[in-house]
């Protein structure tokens, strides 16, 4: 059985998404999440389900990125995941961290990579009037929204829409995309999935 840590910042959706999958013949577990985040709502609900939670603030670290990714390294550290799921988690990891958990940390960013890495996705495929948007999941390496492609779902971009109501329409294939991913993933099958 895989063990699996998710980070977070925010309401966690994702990291609920995942949880609710890892039941039955799943061959993963989830044994920690983590956010930067003490008021992560996402913690809350994930200590309701009985999860370890940590959560280790990056503000007070004024930046320094490696004293705070080694503060954040201990609870993951202590959990001993084998896979890590990144799920909304909003810092930059730095080269050193992401060379700790090459080849099985995992990220979920709302579009269709390699389109918009970055933030505000949903509002530029808007602006350059894209028919389509959604989400990918990729493996995390040093360059940002880069490493290998292992899932992308799709969504039609609607007349009249804004960046919430794609961002809603994406949001759900998410929730989708990557349970299945990881299910994959933690099985040791790394070639990608397309939903539509
Ligand atoms: C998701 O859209 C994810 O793709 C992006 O941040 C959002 C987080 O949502 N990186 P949640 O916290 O999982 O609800």
């Amino acid at each position: 059985m895989k063990r699996v840590a998710i980070l977070i910042s925010g309401g966690g959706s994702n990291m609920l998404a995942l949880v609710a999958s890892m039941t039955g013949d799943h061959p993963a577990r989830p044994v920690l999440v983590a956010s930067n985040d003490p008021g992560a709502m996402g913690l809350k609900r994930a200590a309701e389900l009985g999860i370890a939670t940590a959560a280790v603030e990056h503000r007070p670290f004024k930046g320094d990125r490696a004293a705070f990714e080694a503060a954040l390294l201990q609870p993951i550290l202590a959990a001993e995941p084998d896979i890590l799921c990144l799920a909304g988690f909003m810092r930059v990891l730095t080269p050193a961290f992401v060379a700790r958990f090459e080849g099985r940390m995992l990220n979920i960013h709302p579009s269709l990579l390699p389109k918009y890495t970055g933030l505000h996705t949903h509002q530029r495929a808007l602006d350059a009037g894209d028919t389509e948007a959604g989400c990918s999941v990729h493996e995390v390496t040093a360059a940002l929204d880069e490493g290998p492609l292992l899932g992308q779902a799709r969504v039609p971009v609607l007349p009249g829409d804004t960046a919430d109501s794609l961002g809603a329409r994406v949001l759900a294939q998410e929730h989708r995309l990557y349970p299945a991913v990881l299910r994959r993933f933690a099985a040791g099958d790394r070639s990608p999935i397309f939903l539509s």
